[in-house]
């Protein structure tokens, strides 16, 4: 019975199959030493590889390294570091089975990212007088600025451009010219209430200090002619 030769080709048959599935080795599986072994979990290394009947020996990752998937790695992953000349923070902490994950700084925007994490931050840019502030920058994108257009004005940190004050349809007198970074300078056609009480308090003073003077002096020249 068993040297039927259809069983002793099927045999073969599925010895080949064992051999090719062996050779590529399972997706839980890595190849060392022409041998199949099974990976250690994430946040894991190998210790001892697998030989024989005995499985892979695996140890955790520890002191600021990871692996994030299954693996046949004998050292772990060092984490990455948010640098702040890289102008970054940390957003997520590393642990053994995730490497840490870097934002930009407050009032940054990332230039290089990867994935979730940012590798590289540049600061936003701020907008010039005679701009308007189109969009706010993100931690994505930077700040986009646009020129105001005639008539109107901005002095760099305004998120729309203001028209110019007319002086004359407010009654008023045009000092100076709006520019597209400042607003026109208007002054006030009549003379103001407080204007007219401050001048005359100030010629009655002068009238008072005048008589005074002059009452004194004659004061004085009728002594001198009674001398
Ligand atoms: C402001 O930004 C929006 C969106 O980015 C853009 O479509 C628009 O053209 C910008 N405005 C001006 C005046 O450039
Ligand atoms: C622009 O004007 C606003 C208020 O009008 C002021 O708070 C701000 O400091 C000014 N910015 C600059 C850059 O002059």
């Amino acid at each position: 019975m068993q040297c039927d030769p259809i069983f002793i080709i099927w045999l073969a048959l599925f010895k080949l199959t064992f051999i090719l599935l062996c050779r590529a080795c399972g997706s839980a599986e890595y190849k060392i030493n022409e041998e199949c072994c099974p990976m250690c979990s994430a946040g894991h290394r190998v210790y001892r590889h697998c030989s024989g009947d005995f499985s892979t020996t695996c140890v955790p990752c520890v002191k600021s390294t990871y692996t994030a998937v299954p693996n046949g790695l004998t050292m772990c992953l060092p984490c990455s570091f948010c640098d702040e000349g890289s102008r970054l923070r940390i957003k997520q902490k590393c642990h053994s089975a995730a490497d840490a994950i870097c934002e930009p700084l407050p009032g940054h925007y990332c230039m290089e990212p990867d994935g979730q994490n940012c590798r590289k931050a540049m600061k936003h840019s701020t907008c010039l007088p005679g701009q308007y502030i189109n969009q706010t920058g993100t931690a994505f994108t930077d700040t986009v600025c646009n020129d105001c257009a005639k008539g109107t004005y901005s002095n760099g940190s305004f998120t729309f451009c203001r028209m110019h004050t007319k002086c004359e349809s407010m009654g008023k007198v045009t000092v100076a010219l709006g520019t597209n970074s400042e607003d026109s300078e208007c002054r006030e056609r009549h003379v103001k209430i407080f204007t007219i009480i401050s001048f005359s308090l100030f010629v009655l003073l002068l009238l008072g200090l005048t008589l005074r003077i002059f009452y004194v002096k004659k004061n004085k020249q009728k002594q001198t002619n009674g001398l």
